[in-house]
């Protein structure tokens, strides 16, 4: 589901974060490892302001790995607490753990010491939506929680997942929205499947993935579509690939609207194998 961000709702979104976070140690932020600046929420560093925070990277399955390393490596260089992580499969939840409690180290060792009775570290996951935070809620609950609705202002009462002995989990995540001033993002959001339904042109976003391709993968184009040289215009490997895959009109023109969609479809299905599109690191 796309949630239609209005100011209202933003501002919505915002103010329940904020009432959360008096409520937890540490934030988990969850990001799409193919887009860890294109997920991200433009303003979380204003909402969740000195809260000790650590930023995951998930689907880290469906990236690019040279890339996530870069990107690792980048966010440590701004002193950030970063993770590659898969929330489906589990990978790197326990270093997630093991991270929490180095953070807050000092901050429970404080309260040790003035007699407070020692207890789990409290969490919650923000993030927006699609990237993984009903996943890695049931992951790390170990069960089912049901989802509520990708719509922030969809109340209900609070409840804690215990993790353990270590940590404690609010049951919903915080939900946030991306950025969209950018129409480049927007086109990164649609191809790794975070926008699903049709705000944007899907001829539009087909053509994006291909230029994107174009520069940045050529070998892994080549491949999937069976180009023996990559044509220069954009409507030349519409054509191609249209034919290649049957995407045809009555008359055997092509039909770009189906052609379009069979990229994105190849795209999200992970057809060309591991991709990561924000690549300005
Ligand atoms: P949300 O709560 O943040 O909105 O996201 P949610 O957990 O619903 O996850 C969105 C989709 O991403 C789900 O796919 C989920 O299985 C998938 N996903 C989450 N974490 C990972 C991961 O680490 N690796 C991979 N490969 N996929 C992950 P879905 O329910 O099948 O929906 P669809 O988007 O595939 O249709």
């Amino acid at each position: 589901m796309t949630i239609q961000w209005f100011p209202g709702h933003m501002a919505k979104a915002r103010r329940e974060v904020t009432e959360k976070l008096k409520l937890v140690d540490i934030i988990f932020e969850l990001v799409d490892a193919r887009i860890p600046i294109s997920s991200a929420n433009p303003m979380i560093d204003q909402i969740i302001q000195q809260k000790p925070r650590i930023k995951l990277l998930n689907k880290a399955d469906m990236a690019d790995k040279h890339m996530t390393a870069r990107w690792i490596e980048h966010f440590e260089n701004q002193n950030q607490h970063v993770l590659a992580i898969d929330a489906q499969t589990g990978a790197g939840l326990d270093k997630m753990i093991k991270m929490a409690e180095s953070i807050l180290k000092p901050k429970f060792d404080r309260m040790r010491a003035k007699g407070i009775k020692p207890r789990a570290i409290r969490a919650m996951i923000v993030g927006i939506p699609n990237v993984g935070k009903s996943t890695l809620i049931n992951r790390l609950a170990k069960k089912n929680i049901a989802k509520t609705g990708n719509t922030p202002g969809v109340t209900k009462a609070q409840a804690w997942i215990k993790v353990g002995k270590v940590l404690e989990l609010l049951d919903t995540p915080g939900i946030l929205w991306p950025k969209f001033e950018d129409e480049e993002v927007g086109y990164k959001l649609a191809l790794t499947g975070a926008i699903k339904d049709t705000i944007l042109n899907l001829q539009d976003i087909a053509v994006y993935g291909l230029r994107f391709l174009q520069s940045n993968y050529p070998n892994v184009l080549m491949e999937r579509y069976q180009f023996e040289t990559i044509p220069e215009e954009i409507v030349d490997m519409f054509e191609h690939i249209g034919r290649l895959r049957g995407c045809l009109m009555a008359g055997g023109e092509i039909n770009y609207d189906k052609t379009a969609e069979t990229i994105i479809r190849d795209i999200r299905g992970q057809k060309l194998g591991n991709l990561t599109f924000d690549i300005d690191v």
